[in-house]
């Protein structure tokens, strides 16, 4: 169950295998005295089309790393490759429709956007990547509202919802598009075990039958074990 980064992809491995990496990557907030280390040379390869749990204490570097692999923050030093692509290599405007085309992202903070419904979030990304909101797209998006309980919360603002029923919706909204990369930033926080039981498998399958690489941070040992693999984060590394 314990998964050692580096060794998963060493030997006879191709880049084919390896869905995204980190290098040495470093990420450094603040200045002087208020100076905090986030990620001290992070190595880390996720295997394709596999279901990678992040754990580690509060303020290890858990969300720093996702968001660094996910092209949403910079690192302050290292590299990040996703797809065979150098993130560093892109300009804004490059790294924002390659984000687009291939990743999707369930942020600790759920970050809904307020004036739109529940539906209307859940659709955004295609919308947003221009592409078409046909039959199949609203198949999807209600089969996902189904899986995830939110089905009859679609009309109303992230305002009217439960914390629960905002995550619901943000994970519907991250999966909509089907990225080959999936980053969760503690999806299951905020649901009570039956549907965290249900998003959990959902990821899973999604890793297992759709071959979607999914990156999960959790506290939850429950959670984790739903994972191939467990990463573990301590003072900005893997241990
Ligand atoms: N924007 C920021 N400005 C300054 N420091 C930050 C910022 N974001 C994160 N940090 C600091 O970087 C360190 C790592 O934070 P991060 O959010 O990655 O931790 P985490 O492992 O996700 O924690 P948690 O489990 O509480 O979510 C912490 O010391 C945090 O205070
Ligand atoms: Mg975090």
């Amino acid at each position: 169950m314990t998964y050692s980064p580096m060794t998963a992809t060493s030997g006879q491995a191709t880049q084919g295998t390896v869905a995204a990496s980190a290098r040495n990557l470093t990420k450094t907030y603040g200045q002087g005295d208020a100076e905090v280390h986030a990620l001290r040379g992070t190595d880390l390869d996720l295997p394709r089309g596999r279901f990678i749990a992040i754990m580690g204490p509060s303020g290890s570097g858990k969300s720093t790393l996702m968001h660094c692999l996910a092209g949403l923050d910079q690192p302050s030093g290292g590299t990040v490759t996703v797809a065979g692509t150098d993130l560093g290599s892109l300009d804004d405007d490059a790294l924002t429709v390659f984000r687009r085309e291939h990743i999707g992202f369930v942020f600790q903070s759920f970050n809904l956007l307020p004036m739109l419904t529940a539906g209307e979030n859940v659709m955004l990304p295609l919308e947003l990547g221009g592409r078409r909101v046909d039959d199949a797209a609203r198949e999807r998006a209600d089969m996902l509202a189904d899986i995830l309980g939110v089905a009859g919360r679609l009309g109303h603002r992230p305002a009217e919802l439960s914390g629960g029923q905002q995550q619901r919706v943000a994970i519907a909204r991250a999966l909509i598009t089907q990225p080959d990369l999936l980053f969760a930033d503690e999806p299951t926080g905020n649901l009570d075990s039956t549907t965290s039981a249900e998003v959990l498998d959902h990821l899973r399958r999604s890793a297992r039958e759709l071959g979607q690489t999914v990156v999960m941070v959790t506290h939850e040992r429950d959670a984790a074990a739903y994972a191939d693999y467990v990463v573990t984060m301590q003072d900005g590394r893997i241990v």
